[in-house]
């Protein structure tokens, strides 16, 4: 069932955890809140569950306002990140219990066919202690589902995982939301894990959603600096604007002759003037880098491009991808990935090189908002 959030908001004290919140969570999607620590997910999790009061606002659940009803007789079910299992009870009494307390005495076919669902049938007799994490963290996921919620809401389910565990599980989950059809929301402050999981993410910052969109759009077309820096990484240049006119934004980095272009259509500033100032961004991965012997200047292949020269400061190699820092006089600390694939030895440190990438894997950002929004630096 959709799950329509109008103006919802939560109010600690002083304090705004959540600003009035308008978001529509449609049925059947996997739904997901992204966001750094303190951005308010949890809290917007607890009141779409019933655990927190909303300050202002209302909750629909398709055409039923449950705005007011308790926890329990909502159709939705929470998996937290501690799991919460019953150390005293096996697994398959774990996930019996929603079935049990509800008065219902033969639960072994659904607990079967639960357990058989996340891939537990063999572990079914032992106690949470004698599993791994990720054990765990299906038992919990196998709780809440025999108990048919029309959401299930996840609080950063696999925060207590490692790496590789993590990675598995995200598959597993995804899967199991496509089976299982219903709703999941889910919390994560991992965009890695938001972008491979969800339909739709929500990034939040500060207790606002700053954009909402398919993991791909908010990559490839992000519209502030916190949601360019926060999902992956973002190369900014500041930049005025010296044509407006037919499809494409002509531009000029500040303080140098250097022409760079874009679709008008990838802009994020409404009405865009001559003169206006933006920050044209470009992912690192959409950047070639050619040794300056070898960029031809003329015209020719890729001359539409957009062409920045620099300097070599830092080459990681890193298995797949080797990732260069490269000083521009418009940018320092240009980032560019390249596939391993034919490395050439003379991009190295120290190195004079072009970058180019084309105006379609431009975009633009309203130059009135800090550039460092949602980097690393930014966070500390
Ligand atoms: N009961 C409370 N009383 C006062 N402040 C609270 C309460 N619960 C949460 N907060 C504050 O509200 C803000 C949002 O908290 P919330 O738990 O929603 O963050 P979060 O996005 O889930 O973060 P994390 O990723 O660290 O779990 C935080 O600044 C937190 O300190
Ligand atoms: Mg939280």
């Amino acid at each position: 069932m959709t799950i329509t959030l109008t103006g919802i908001s939560k109010v600690f004290g002083d304090f705004t955890a959540v600003h009035p919140l308008d978001l529509t969570i449609p049925e059947g999607s996997f739904f997901a809140l992204l966001g750094a620590s303190g951005c308010g997910k949890t809290t917007t999790l607890r009141m779409i569950a019933g655990l927190e009061e909303p300050t202002g606002g209302s909750i629909r659940l398709g055409d039923e306002d449950i705005t007011g009803l308790p926890p329990h007789k909502r159709p939705v079910n929470t998996v937290f990140q501690n799991y919460a299992l019953f150390p005293h009870l096996d697994v398959s009494e774990n996930v019996a219990f929603g079935l049990r307390r509800r008065g219902i005495t033969s639960v072994r076919k659904q607990v079967e066919e639960m357990l058989e669902l996340v891939e537990l049938g063999q572990l079914a007799k032992r106690k949470p202690r004698q599993l791994s994490g990720g054990q765990q963290q299906r038992v919990a996921l196998a709780r809440a589902l025999i108990n048919r919620p029309q959401v299930l809401l996840l609080d950063e389910p696999l925060g207590a995982l490692d790496l590789k565990l993590r990675r598995q599980m995200q598959l597993e989950l995804k899967r199991i939301q496509t089976e299982v059809g219903i709703t999941f929301v889910h919390v994560t402050h991992d965009q890695e894990e938001a972008m491979t999981m969800a339909d739709t993410v929500a990034v939040m910052n500060a207790g606002r959603v700053e954009q909402l969109g398919a993991p791909d759009e908010l990559y490839e077309r992000p519209r502030s600096t916190f949601v360019a820096n926060f999902l992956g990484t973002s190369n900014l240049i500041e930049a005025e604007i010296t044509e407006t006119e037919g499809e494409y934004l002509l531009l000029k980095a500040v303080g140098t002759d250097t022409a760079l272009r874009l679709p008008a259509e990838r802009c994020a500033v409404e009405d865009p003037q001559a003169g206006g100032k933006v920050l044209v961004g470009v992912r690192p991965e959409k950047i070639t880098l050619a040794h300056a012997e070898d960029a031809d200047t003329g015209s020719g292949k890729g001359s539409a491009d957009n062409r920045l020269s620099g300097r070599i400061r830092d080459a990681g190699y890193l298995g797949v991808s080797m990732q260069y820092v490269v000083d521009t006089p418009v940018c320092p600390e240009f980032s560019v990935y390249e596939q391993n694939v034919e490395r050439d030895a003379r991009l190295a440190p120290g190195a004079e090189v072009v970058m180019r990438w084309r105006p379609a894997h431009t975009f633009a950002l309203d130059a009135a908002q800090d550039a460092d929004a949602g980097t690393l630096e930014d966070s500390l």
